[in-house]
């Protein structure tokens, strides 16, 4: 089966605008459902939520039901799930709840190959005591080895902190491994999971971590990221909301500064958008929300990596290009990052917006991998990203354009 690109197009507006968006690892365009859920919240139900009248009650539905799906695309119990404002704020709280349980002399093992927002809030345990390890990418491959955390980890190391895809490499980092060898040393592993949602069935009580972190936005919704956090660690965190917010009360507890009402009502469309996908390809199957996620993520992967192909294939080979990260296919997200050489990166942005093409230039705020790479004096890399509305025509026009100014 393939998956219908041209009917996943015809859910997003935006896309009528003839633009190829090739920054999706930055963030994803939004489809209408998104849109109209986010309308109706705001036309019909935009009060203070959880009272006994109509609106506020209907108010406080819809917020349930979005968290609900949400939990659901990523297999966790609602109870679960904290929705915040962003990753990065997301991981702050939970830093701030971690040092209750953390103790001078406790290590946790950080990797440079990370986007800043599982990273700087995770070193500045340092204040606290808490010994700080690098687990280093190998700079030629940017690949991180297991071999190397295996020699990090010890009976000291209390949390893991790693991507479970880069955003700047596109690799895939095999969390149920590394959640198994930190587990066995009695570490807490902490996934970014940021690049890798938008691209790959998430089940995170299959991958076994302990906290998993997602952007919404860069999965066709709002701007707004969710955190899972397994229940029995989310109880002994030490709570990080209003003092009269029992510790019991999950996730509330982490829920510091809540989230916007229209924003988490607009996730609803997220599922619908999904739920729409698994009609049209899988007619009549009548699944639960819950069990639509996986074949319609497996299928628009396969879909992504075939049309990302001849890029990872012009980008590998073309003469002056160094492009970043050695895997390919579903191994790796469709996200291409480049150098070339002798050229600033920022060159190449301006000149592929003049073909419609639209991407940035930089270290995407995964700066110790790009200095690791020795990138950050050319002002770092181009990336290309897709989403699986991404069209082999589009792909086409981006080598072209590269192609021309290389
Ligand atoms: C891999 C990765 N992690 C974390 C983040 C930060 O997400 P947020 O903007 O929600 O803080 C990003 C954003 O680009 C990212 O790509």
């Amino acid at each position: 089966m393939t998956f219908d690109i041209a009917y996943a197009r015809r859910q997003f507006p935006q896309l009528d605008d003839g633009f190829g968006y090739f920054d999706n690892a930055g963030g994803t365009l939004v489809p209408k459902s998104v849109v109209e859920r986010m309308t109706a919240f705001m036309t019909e139900c935009q009060v203070q939520p959880k009272g006994v009248y109509g609106a506020s009650a209907e108010a406080a539905r819809r917020l349930d039901e979005a968290k609900a799906r949400m939990a659901e695309l990523v297999g966790a119990g609602v109870e679960e799930i904290v929705i915040g404002h962003s990753t990065t704020l997301n991981v702050y709280v939970l830093t701030q709840a971690m040092r209750s349980i953390l103790k001078p002399g406790d290590e946790a093992i950080v990797t440079n190959l990370d986007h800043e927002a599982n990273n700087g809030a995770w070193r500045r345990l340092t204040d606290a005591g808490v010994l700080v390890r690098e687990w280093r990418v190998h700079p030629d491959t940017a690949d991180l080895e297991i071999d190397d955390l295996k020699a990090l980890l010890n009976e000291r190391t209390r949390i893991v902190a790693v991507t479970h895809c880069s955003n700047v490499t596109g690799t895939f980092n095999d969390l149920a491994e590394i959640a198994r060898l930190a587990h066995g040393a009695g570490a807490l592993v902490c996934a970014d999971g940021v690049a890798g949602a938008p691209h790959a069935h998430v089940n995170v009580k299959t991958l076994g971590v302990d906290v998993y972190l997602c952007s919404l936005y860069k999965i066709y919704g709002p701007h707004h990221a969710m955190m899972y956090v397994e229940r029995g660690l989310m109880r002994r965190l030490k709570g990080q909301n209003h003092f009269f917010i029992a510790e019991d009360e999950l996730p509330l507890k982490l829920n510091v500064g809540g989230y916007d009402f229209e924003v988490v009502g607009a996730l609803t469309g997220i599922a619908d958008y999904i739920s729409a996908l698994h009609e049209r390809h899988f007619p009549g199957t009548n699944r639960p929300f819950a069990d639509q996620v996986k074949p319609v993520f497996d299928l628009a992967a396969r879909s992504e990596a075939e049309i990302a192909q001849p890029l990872h294939d012009y980008l590998s080979t073309k003469k002056g290009v160094r492009l970043i990260g050695t895997k390919t296919g579903t191994a790796r997200a469709p996200v291409f990052a480049f150098a070339v050489e002798g050229r600033q990166a920022s060159e190449f942005p301006p000149k592929l917006a003049a073909h419609k093409i639209g991407v940035l230039s930089g270290h995407y705020y995964a700066q110790r991998l790009i200095d690791a790479l020795g990138l950050l004096p050319q002002g770092g890399v181009v990336r290309a990203s897709l989403a699986h509305y991404n069209t082999a025509e589009e792909v086409q026009r981006l080598i072209r354009a590269l192609d021309e100014a290389i």
